[in-house]
This record gives C-alpha cells, sequence and structure tokens, in this order.
C-alpha cells in the first residue's frame, strides 16, 4: 500500500510513529487471513439465518473488515484511521497469539525497508500478483522500483 501512495510512504518516513497505524490498516484492507472456521455447538440464529448445531461456519473476517456499518470509505486505505477495530488477528478466546510478534516484525521490517530504500514504488506496469487462495491474502510477485 505505501509502495502504491507517495503521500502515505513519505509520512511513514518522515513521521515513524504513524508506522503501527498503518501495518494496522493493512491488516484490515489486505486481510491476511480472510476466514476462519467455526463449528455450531447449538442450533443458533445468525443474521436472520437459521443454522443448526454442529455445522462448520465460514467466517468472512475479511468482508467484515470492509463492512461500512463499521468502517467509513471500507475500500480506502486510511492510515488514520481511528479507532479501527478490525478483526485480522481475529477476536475472543482464539484471538491471534502472535498479534504482538507479528505487529513488532512488521515494524522492524517496514522500518528497515524505509531506511535502506529511500525511494521505493511498486512498479505501475507489473501489478501485486496475489496467490489465487481465496482463504489467504498473500502476494507471489511483487515488483518494485527502488530508484
Ligand atoms: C500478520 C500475521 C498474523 C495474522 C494476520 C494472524 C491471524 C490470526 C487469526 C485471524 C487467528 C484467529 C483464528 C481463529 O479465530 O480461528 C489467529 C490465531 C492464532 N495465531 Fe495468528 N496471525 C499472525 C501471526 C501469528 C504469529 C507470528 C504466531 C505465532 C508466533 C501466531 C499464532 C497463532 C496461534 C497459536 C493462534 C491460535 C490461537 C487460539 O486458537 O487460541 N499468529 N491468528
Amino acid at each position: 500500500m505505501l509502495g502504491r501512495d507517495p503521500q502515505h510512504q513519505a509520512l511513514a518516513r518522515t513521521d515513524r510513529s504513524t508506522i503501527p497505524a498503518m501495518i494496522e490498516e493493512s491488516l484490515r484492507l489486505l486481510s491476511p487471513f480472510t476466514s476462519v472456521g467455526r463449528v455450531t455447538t447449538t442450533d443458533t440464529e445468525l443474521g436472520e439465518q437459521q443454522i443448526p448445531a454442529d455445522q462448520l461456519v465460514m467466517v468472512w473476517l475479511g468482508a467484515a473488515n470492509r463492512d461500512p456499518r463499521q468502517f467509513s470509505r471500507p475500500d480506502v486505505f486510511d492510515p488514520t484511521r481511528d479507532p479501527n477495530p478490525h478483526l485480522g488477528f481475529g477476536r475472543g478466546i482464539h484471538f491471534c497469539i502472535g498479534a504482538p510478534l507479528a505487529r513488532m516484525q512488521g515494524r522492524v521490517a517496514l522500518n528497515q525497508l524505509l531506511d535502506r530504500f529511500p525511494n521505493l514504488t511498486v512498479d505501475p506496469h507489473q501489478p501485486p500478483d496475489f496467490q489465487p487462495n481465496p482463504n489467504m491474502t498473500g502476494v507471489r510477485k511483487l515488483a518494485l522500483h527502488t530508484t
């Protein structure tokens, strides 16, 4: 997202304290795990749907993270979003136990990348090649210009 938008990247470079919020916003907009599975323990009603007990339910975190009832301009990368109650790390008792580590790794990696490459842009002729997997978001190939 920062390679695509020079303004956001410039802000990240000049004010590194904005990086954690940028990581949160990328987890919302490009949620690495787009769905998680649950099994109903009892007959349940959800969104006016009757779901019997013992059914596998796929919960689309990626869709919830773009729910216009929660997020204004949901398809826009807005690193100033506050609050940003995204579900990128899940919710409840199974909330990702590795979230603090993942957030720290993201901060370190992004800071290093910005330090090492003063110019970093996505090649406009080679858009990111995303994995063809509806349950996960990740790029197989991301062509960047470094000068
Ligand atoms: C950006 C990186 C990561 C994302 C987006 C992510 C996302 C998630 C999500 C959505 C869940 C909830 C699954 C569910 O509710 O069924 C989860 C659970 C979990 N994550 Fe992560 N995760 C990340 C990194 C990590 C790391 C670095 C670790 C370990 C070092 C980790 C370990 C776990 C474990 C053990 C659970 C299961 C927790 C439980 O069931 O109580 N994750 N993660």
